[in-house]
């Protein structure tokens, strides 16, 4: 198939490249480059062993552009990476993120129609449990309030794709909700390149352990969990990559819409993941306990099992391998992509 790939230069999206081309497909990619360097474009050939992958700058909620770009290339499936996805920002800038998120969506399915193009794959979120009601986490769990507009972004834009699928059944639509993605390729070429300080557990990590950043706050040690730290299904961002490989074989056979979780099933602590990362790569990260952060939850995994049964994947890699891959990125990139 021939993919298009909102958001394509992005952190999950970079990854997957990788994994459609080893699969036999080919790709373009969209990115207003809001949250990315091209550089990462190409790094991925590199890797492919390829001159380029083909790359339209631009933004998704721009209708001209993106009719250009269907009227230009024979597209068979999408898959919408394209958002803003930092939680705390989004609750200062609530505005900003609905606008880009739901219309960038909005406008994409709807040129995607205009051109018959109705083979569409989701990032979502496993935020859209909000405080899960059951652990491990199944798909048939109910959806959950969320505390933050980026969690709503996504849980409105399910129902939003759920609506449109119903209206028109010849749409495919495959919707991935993502557990906690960390790692990174094994060339150590490409990874995660967060703006200014991380938000999130790995990123902050490589950044004390390469000396950016002095020492990890650990917020909370007084949940319900086996060490009091929080609990979270970390999945490594190439297993992730593949399981949007899977996902197109689904769309390739005509599914309709399915939604499936995309994690390991195995919970780790915060601590769990301050001792691998250590253990792996001999290397000291300082850390003191901070309180919790709000709008934090105890324990989410979820039960990968339905998208195993269905699309014959699951997660290849262990907690040590997440580990080191992402020492490995930040080690050798101190500065992302930057110089
Ligand atoms: P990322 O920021 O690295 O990638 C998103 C890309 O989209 C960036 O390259 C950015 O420049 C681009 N973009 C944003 N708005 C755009 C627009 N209007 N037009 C064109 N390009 C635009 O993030 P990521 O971690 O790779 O996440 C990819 C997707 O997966 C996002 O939708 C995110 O919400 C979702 N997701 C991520 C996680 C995670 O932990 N990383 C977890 C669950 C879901
Ligand atoms: C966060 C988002 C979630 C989003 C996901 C995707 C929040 C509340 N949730 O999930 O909506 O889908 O990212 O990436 O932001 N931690 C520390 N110190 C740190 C950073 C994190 O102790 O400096 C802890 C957190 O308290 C949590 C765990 O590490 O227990 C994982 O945190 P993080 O990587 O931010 O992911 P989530 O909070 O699970």
């Amino acid at each position: 198939m021939n993919v298009l790939l909102t958001g394509g230069a992005g952190y999950i999206a970079s990854h997957t490249l990788i994994e459609l081309y080893a699969a036999g497909h080919t790709a373009l990619v969209v990115d207003n480059l809001s949250n990315s360097n091209p550089e990462s474009l190409k790094r991925v050939a590199k890797i492919i062993g390829i001159d380029s992958i083909p790359f339209i700058e631009g933004d998704v909620r721009d209708r001209a552009l993106m009719t250009k770009v269907f009227d230009g290339n024979k597209i068979d499936a999408v898959i919408h990476f394209a958002g803003l996805k930092a939680v705390g920002e989004s609750v200062q800038k609530p505005l900003e993120y609905y606008e880009n998120n739901m219309n960038s969506t909005f406008v994409l399915v709807d040129v995607m129609r205009k051109h018959g193009c109705k083979n569409l794959i989701f990032s979502s979120s496993a935020t859209v449990y909000g405080d899960p009601a059951q652990i491990p986490i199944t798909e048939s769990c109910p959806k959950g309030h969320c505390t933050n507009p980026y969690g709503q972004t996504k849980s409105m834009l399910e129902e939003v794709l759920m609506d449109v699928h119903k209206a028109d059944p010849e749409w495919n639509i495959v919707l991935l909700r993502y557990f906690n993605p960390i790692g990174a390729h094994k060339s150590g070429l490409i990874g995660e390149n967060p703006n200014g300080i991380p938000n999130n557990l790995m990123p902050y990590i490589t950044q004390v352990a390469v000396g950016k950043l002095k020492e990890l706050g650990i917020f909370g040690n007084d949940y319900p969990t086996p060490d009091g730290t929080g609990v979270r299904d970390f999945i490594h961002v190439v297993d992730l990559g593949r399981a949007h490989v899977a996902a197109l074989g689904c769309i390739e056979k005509k599914q309709g819409l399915k939604i499936y979780n995309i994690g390991t099933g195995t919970g780790y602590s915060v601590l769990d993941i301050v001792n691998a990362f250590q253990k792996v790569n001999g290397i000291k990260v300082p850390y003191s306990f901070k309180p919790r952060r709000p709008g934090d939850i105890a324990t989410c995994y979820c039960d990968p099992t339905l998208a195993y049964k269905e699309l014959g994947w699951k997660a290849q890699y262990g907690i040590e391998d997440m580990c080191r891959d992402s020492w490995n990125w930040q080690k050798n990139n101190p500065n992302g992509y930057d110089k």
